[in-house]
């Protein structure tokens, strides 16, 4: 759905039969650039905050519950707000709202009855954290202007993701979304939560490209990665008692003592170590505005999931390999959790119209679908709109 900001007011009154005017937050989603599966292992990710957001009006009511629209469901879900703290997953869109409440309610934030509109043009399934924008608009609307720590915020909404979905992800998603800055990147280190921004070369367009295939094994296939890594820092520990989590081994001292760890665990933790690094040399490159460098490390990124993560699939590799051959094109690869989604793609901005119509052309004469394109500009974090 197509969400203008002014039009959300209009659609609320409209939903909840009354005149007065809600607040409204925006969330945004995000692309990531580089550094995937990087952040619960504790290294660096590179993302940026989109334009495409989610929306929420809300407006407080005598009714003692929370009523939640959800416009692109058509939806309605009400709860009661009083002891929102102690709620459990339904498995339903609304999960990730009441999961905010819930969270907000520990952190010493009840909920009062009020009605909530929410829409969103981040699209579902596609490795854009439309779940983040969820969390982070309904975290803003809940907590109505009251004070907050970005970083704490961007916490909250991990847990509800976490704790409350149960989808044991990072902290990438929510912090970008919180933490979005116009014409910059973020470098965030997952490890002391601190971030850095940086710019992105002028001369450079960065396109999100949706397979529109997103395979099912998504979170058990992620849980399992969560799981690998782990088992590879029991088996490094055994050569390095120090070590507690992946960001702290060098590339050097993995390719030293890999061989103690077992297979499936190397490959992943070898994703990561490398990735991380990844991210500190895009990083560089994007700041002495040297592209094809950053095209390089693109597509050694992709590899490195595509062979030692394995987290692509065969729609995604065929529009890395298709787009990396056409001109103007510096690099391509997966971004997200994987499994289908989205590529993500930095193209010369004279070339973006002949890339879209040529990588159109050969998508759809093989898997007769057209892929969705998004033009990524790096947008402002979370915030009041009205
Ligand atoms: C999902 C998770 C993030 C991160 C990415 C992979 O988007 O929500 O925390 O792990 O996958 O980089």
């Amino acid at each position: 759905m197509a969400v203008i900001p002014n039009q959300i007011v209009g659609a609320f009154q409209e939903h909840f039969k009354t005149e007065a005017v809600p607040d409204v937050y925006r969330a945004p989603g995000r692309v990531n650039l580089i550094g995937e599966h990087t952040d619960y292992n504790l290294g660096y990710v590179f993302p940026i905050a989109l334009e495409m957001s989610c929306y929420v009006a809300i407006l407080p009511a005598a009714h003692g519950q929370l009523r939640i629209y959800s416009s692109d469901w058509n939806e309605e879900f009400s709860t009661l707000a009083e002891g929102i703290g102690s709620a459990r997953p339904v498995e339903r869109w609304s999960d990730y709202v009441v999961g905010v409440a819930s969270e907000l309610a520990h952190a010493g934030v009840p909920s009062t009855g009020a009605d909530l509109w929410i829409g969103s043009n981040v699209p579902v399934g596609s490795g854009l954290s439309s779940s983040a924008a969820l969390e982070v608009s309904t975290a803003l609307a809940l907590l109505g202007g009251q004070p907050f720590e970005p970083l704490q915020l961007a916490r909250l909404a991990q847990r509800a993701e976490s704790q409350f979905v149960g989808m044991p992800c990072g902290i990438m998603d929510q912090y970008a979304s919180v933490f979005g800055q116009e014409h910059s990147a973020i470098q965030i280190d997952c490890r002391s939560l601190e971030h850095e921004y940086v710019p992105i070369p002028d001369d450079l367009r960065i396109v999100a490209v949706n397979s529109m295939v997103k395979h099912e094994l998504g979170t058990s296939a992620y849980r399992e990665r969560v799981a690998e890594c782990q088992e590879a820092v029991a088996a490094l520990r055994k050569t390095d008692e120090s070590i507690q989590s992946l960001r702290d081994v060098s590339l050097a001292f993995f390719e030293r003592v890999q061989e103690s760890v077992p297979l499936v665990p190397r490959k992943r933790a070898r994703h990561v170590i490398s990735d991380t690094q990844r991210v500190l040399d895009l990083a560089a490159a994007s700041r002495a505005g040297d592209l094809i460098e950053m095209g390089r490390l693109f597509i050694a990124s992709h590899r490195s999931m595509q062979y030692d993560y394995e987290i692509s699939c065969e729609e995604i590799d065929f529009l890395v390999d298709t787009a990396i051959k056409l001109p103007g094109v510096y690099g391509s690869r997966v971004t997200g959790g994987g499994f289908g989604g989205c590529t993500v793609n930095l193209v010369a901005p004279e070339h973006v119209e002949a890339f879209q119509t040529a990588l159109t052309e050969a998508y759809v004469a093989r898997y007769a679908t057209r892929p969705i394109f998004y033009d990524c500009v790096p947008a402002a974090g979370a915030g009041r709109v009205s």
